[in-house]
This record gives structure tokens, sequence and C-alpha cells, in this order.
């Protein structure tokens, strides 16, 4: 997720392109860069780090000009870098891109053997070369974007210069937001309406398959056949919070709204359903190193460490490795039994929490293998890693998880099948299932957050009590602790969460009427024990609140609400229910009126033990 600005006009591009960066500074912040035409010659100033650093850079080396782009990036091919920061350049043509071109391994191939040379990492340098090639040969600028968007798989938001037609902007959408703002004899393009707020209302949202041709007088509209197309503008009326927020009310609320975005972002381009195969070229693991691996030990801290415990399920089921799961500040003061043919995965949003990074210590010595699955790229747990497999959530900026451990689930099932797929444990009908299902893992959440408003009345309801109790089974288990996590964290009621059949070994004591009890209860090989764990809360009088997959549940269950999500597939019910569980932590912190963004003494990132 990276925030990309345009201009066309009368006003020097690069000051008010950097002002319109820094409104978007919250999509990316690892570096950034600016592109500006000027008397037929482009300029391309880029830093790695923050916005600020590019500020520096401007005041030392002035750019001129009225037409440009800018790019602040969150890294996902390639390192935090000058030489990986958008924009990319390729002859003529410079652009800068938002999202994931899934096939560029193959195109890079195809334009190494055309004689092409690469800078960078990226997987957006591709598509410089691709238009340039084509601008080269003299095709028009707007043909030869088009053209080189047939080639590309993936989810793009691209704005092109070329430095040949120094009059036009060339924007292209697919999967990934971008708007066109109006002035007076100018325009303004970003991925986020924030970034234009400050010099316009009137802006015109793309859909995908899109291509437009900005001028200071004129845009043109096309669809993916070519067809030009009319679309009014539209009147924004946020006001600048709340256009950050993209229009909700918290971050936390826009964060849970993006998984299934999000979701998508991490498999995009990792896998063959063709083939059943998932790659592992992050990992760097050979099929004989998959082979010879005996455990593994999975190390986080928090929400992360939830997710865990959902991987160890998918690691064991799926690849049939046993794994391991500790809290790093457990795992850095015991003995774990460990070797070389140990891994350890430290799960992390932020890459920089101190009790996760200190178990690379402990295996380094048993000589383990190192990996991690993380959000921040190059932060410091990926970068003491052997290999890393990045979940593409983008920035998280509410302090309490929701993307990141969605977008963890999913990294964590891709490992599973890669996994499973090397040692022989998978066989390729079962992986091309399994990964048949992933394809459906965005539709199931977006129906589970159409239960918004149903979640946000019970949450209502249930505002005031002061103790919840969640239980699950299985994989689902981890769903119940996580739900009470975020409870706790942003209302700060006191809330567990319970394997459903543990309740009767200790908690079942803390129920009576005033008590919620929320059940997972999906259609599993759990569904009749947790049903008989339900009939032991309904005994005690406590209010049952059932999240469940069942369409059809026996009439005889008592319950206070029930939320019915979409059935999923066995290893991605626990991102499913997820959805409702968020929702409910949400809401009833809104109703209690904390600071949901920023609860009290939590921190995003914690590094210090
Ligand atoms: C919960 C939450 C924390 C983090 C934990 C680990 O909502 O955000 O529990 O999950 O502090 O942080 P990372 O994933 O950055 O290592």
């Amino acid at each position: 997720m990276c925030g990309i600005v345009g201009y066309i006009g009368k006003r020097e591009a690069a000051p008010l392109i950097l002002e319109s960066l820094r409104k978007l500074e919250y999509r990316g912040y690892d570096s950034a860069g600016i592109a500006v035409i000027n008397e037929g010659r482009v300029s391309v100033r880029r830093c790695e780090g923050k916005l600020k650093n590019l500020e520096t850079l401007l005041d030392r080396d002035p750019m001129i000009g009225s037409i440009g782009i800018g790019h602040t990036r969150w890294a996902t091919h390639g390192r935090p870098s000058e030489t990986n920061a958008h924009p990319h350049r390729a002859g003529d043509v410079v652009v800068v891109h938002n999202g994931i071109i899934e096939n560029y391994l193959d195109l890079k191939e195809q334009l190494t053997q055309r004689g092409t040379k690469f800078s960078s990492e990226t997987d957006t340098e591709i598509v410089a070369h691709l238009v340039a090639e084509k601008v080269e040969r003299r095709m028009d600028f707007l043909e030869a974007v088009r053209k080189s968007l047939r080639e590309i798989h993936g989810s793009y938001a691209l704005l092109f210069l070329n430095q040949r037609d120094p009059k036009r902007l060339i924007v292209a959408k697919n999967s990934t937001p971008i708007v066109v703002g109006w002035g007076d004899g100018e325009a303004f393009i970003a991925s986020d309406i924030p970034a234009l707020l400050d010099y316009t209302r009137k802006v015109t949202f793309l859909e995908d398959g899109e291509v437009g041709e900005v001028s200071v007088d004129s845009f043109r509209l096309y669809n993916g056949n070519g067809k030009s197309i009319q679309r009014p503008f539209k009147e924004i009326t946020w006001d600048a919070v709340a256009a950050r927020k993209g229009g909700y009310r918290h971050f936390m609320l826009k964060e849970i709204h993006e998984q299934p975005r999000a979701v998508a972002d991490t498999f995009r381009g990792r896998i063959s359903l063709k083939d059943g195969e998932v790659s592992l070229e992050d990992i760097h693991l050979t099929a004989n190193q998959v082979k010879q691996i005996k455990r593994v030990h999975l190390v986080a801290c928090g929400t992360a460490w939830h997710a865990c415990l959902v991987g160890k399920f998918m690691l064991e089921e799926i690849a049939h490795i046993p794994a391991e799961v500790d809290y790093g500040s457990e795992f850095r003061y015991r003995s774990p039994l460990m070797d070389p043919r140990s891994v350890l995965l430290m799960v992390s949003q932020s890459g920089e929490t101190a009790d996760t990074l200190a178990a690379v210590e402990i295996a380094r010595q048993k000589k383990a293998k190192v990996l991690s699955i993380c959000n921040v790229v190059d932060s410091s747990i990926p970068r003491k890693s052997d290999g890393v497999l990045y979940t593409h959530a983008g920035p998280e900026i509410s302090v309490a998880s929701t993307k990141a451990f969605t977008t963890q689930l999913t990294a964590l099932y891709l490992l599973a099948i890669a996994l499973g797929r090397r040692n022989g444990n998978l066989s390729r009908p079962q992986a091309k299932k399994l990964l048949g299902d992933l394809m459906h893992l965005s539709h199931w959440m977006e129906e589970a957050l159409k239960l918004e408003s149903e979640v946000e009345s019970l949450a209502r309801d249930l505002t005031h009590s002061p103790d919840f109790l969640y239980l699950g089974r299985g994989i689902n288990y981890p769903i119940a602790l996580e739900g009470a996590l975020k409870l706790k964290e942003i209302s700060y009621i006191h809330a567990e969460g319970y394997p459903a059949g543990e309740m009767k070994h200790g908690p079942i004591a803390l129920i009576d009427e005033t008590m919620p009890v929320v059940v997972l209860l999906p259609r599993d090989r759990y569904f009749q024990k947790t049903l008989g764990n339900l009939k032991e809360v309904e005994s005690r009088g406590g209010k049952i609140m059932i999240l469940t997959d069942e369409e059809k549940l026996p009439s005889d269950i008592p319950s206070f609400g029930v939320l019915t999500v979409p059935k999923a597939s066995h290893f991605l019910t626990p991102m499913v229910l997820s959805v409702p569980l968020q929702l409910m932590a949400y809401y009833i912190a809104v109703h209690r009126g904390t600071d949901v963004d920023q609860p009290r003494n939590l921190a995003k990132s914690v590094t210090v033990e």
C-alpha cells in the first residue's frame, strides 16, 4: 500500500506534490520520490526513509516544472532503498505504482532477453520498460500504456509521465484505488482523497480496468476495451481528518474493512492454482532442506501469538510438521530443544518486537534456520532472518491489530502448503484444493463484513457488561483468544478466551446472568461438542452470543444473539470468524467512548523487553 500523487497545471508541481504526499504518508513511509518535466526533460529525485529526507533533498536541489508525479512507498518487492524508490524511469517514461504485478518475474525474463537492464529489484520497473519500449518505437503514449497493461496481471494504480509527450499524464487502475481531482485549469491525481482536499473537492474515481488521459483542460476516460466513458465528477464533503481515515470514524474500522484486499495481496503473485504450488522464493528453502525439518518453533507476542496458534494447526495438519508455539517473552528464558533441523518462525506485524526478536539468538546458538512472517519490510526481524514471508497488509495504524492478524494467518496457510508440497506430505490435488479455497477468502470476509449493523446493535446491548467469556475449539480456539484480546485492549472490559471443552475446569464458576459468553460454533468436527458446552452455559444463566456458519441451528439453542458468517473451508474459517469479533470489540469500545485507535497504556510497536 503506497501513496501516489500527480499534478498538471500552472503551479510549480514539486512543492504541491510533496505537500500532497505528506497527506498520504500513512500509506507508506520507507522511501519517496518525485519526477517533474521541465522544458521537455524529466528529472527524478528519490530517497530512502521518510518524506522529510525528500524535502531536504528538494531544498538543496529544487525541481522546476508544472507537470509531475510523486510516490511514498511501502515496500513489497525489493527492500526500502533509493534505487527501489519510485518513480521508476525507463527511457522517456517515468512511472509510480501502488499494487503488485503478479507476473513480474516472467515479464522481467522476457525483457532481459530483449536486452533490458534493470536498476531496481521492484516489480514496478518492469512496467516502465514495457511502456518505454513502445514509446521508443513511436507508439502513441496512451496506446503504449494500454498495450502494456494487457501484458500485466495483478493489482495496480499506475501514473505515467512521458518526456516526449509532456502535456498529459496517463493513469490506470485495477484493484487499487486512484482518484482524479479537478481544479481551474489544473488536475490532481492521488491514491486517496486526503491528498487532494487542499486543492479541490471535485473528483472522479477510476474503476477497475479503466485508463485515463489527464491534461490541463481535459480528461478522457476509457474502459478496458478502449471505449470512451463519460463520468460526472463527485463532490467530496468529508473534512481532512475523516478523509485520512477513508471516511471511516477510526483507523481500526478502516483496517477491518481493508482485510478482503489485504489477504488477497498477501497471496497474490505467490501461488499457481494450475500446478498447486506456492512460491518459496522469499523463504530460500530447497525441497531437501524442507524434508529435513524436524520441528517448527513459532514465536510471537500478543495477536501474532494467536496467529501462531492457528499456524500450528496448519503446519501439523497440512505439512505434517510438528510445531510448538511460544510467547517471545517465555521462549527467550527457557531452554528449547533445537538443533540444525529445527526452524524458528517469528511472526510479527512491526518486525521490531523485542521479545520476539530475542528468539534469534537462541536459534543461532542451536544452528537452527531462522524464518519470519512480517508486515514491515526490512524491519529488524526480517533483517535477522534467513528468509521472510511478507504479509502485504499495508501500514497498520490502529494499535489494535486486525488486518495484520488475518494476513499473518494467510501467510501461515501459504507456508504450510508450500512446506507440505516440498516434503511430500501434501499431494498436488490436495494443494490445488487448498489454494482454490483461498480464491474465495476475500468474498467470505466481505460477506462477514456485512454483519456490521447487526454486530453494532448487539454491541450496544452488551456495552455495560463487566466481563466476557469467549469459547472456541480446535483451529478456532485461538480466535476466541483473539476476540477476547481485542475487547480487552480497546474497551478495557475484562475478557477471557478459553477452549470450550476446558470451561468446566474452572471458568464455569464465573458464569451468571450478567456474563456474556461468545461461542464460536462453526459446523466443524467439534460442532456437537460445542453445543454441549453451550448447554452448560445456558444452565448457569449466561448470556449466550453465537457466532456460526450454520444457517439452521437446532431450534432449542438459547441465545441472546446469533451472527451467521458464510461457510468457509476448514483452514480459512479463522479469518472469516475474526471479522465479526473485531467489529464486536470495535463497537463496544465506541459505545463506551474509549480512544479506539490509541488505547491507554498500549504502543503499536514494543521495542523494549
Ligand atoms: C494486539 C496487538 C499486540 C501485538 C503484539 C506483537 O492487537 O497489536 O498484541 O500483536 O504487540 O506485535 P508485533 O506483531 O508487531 O510483533
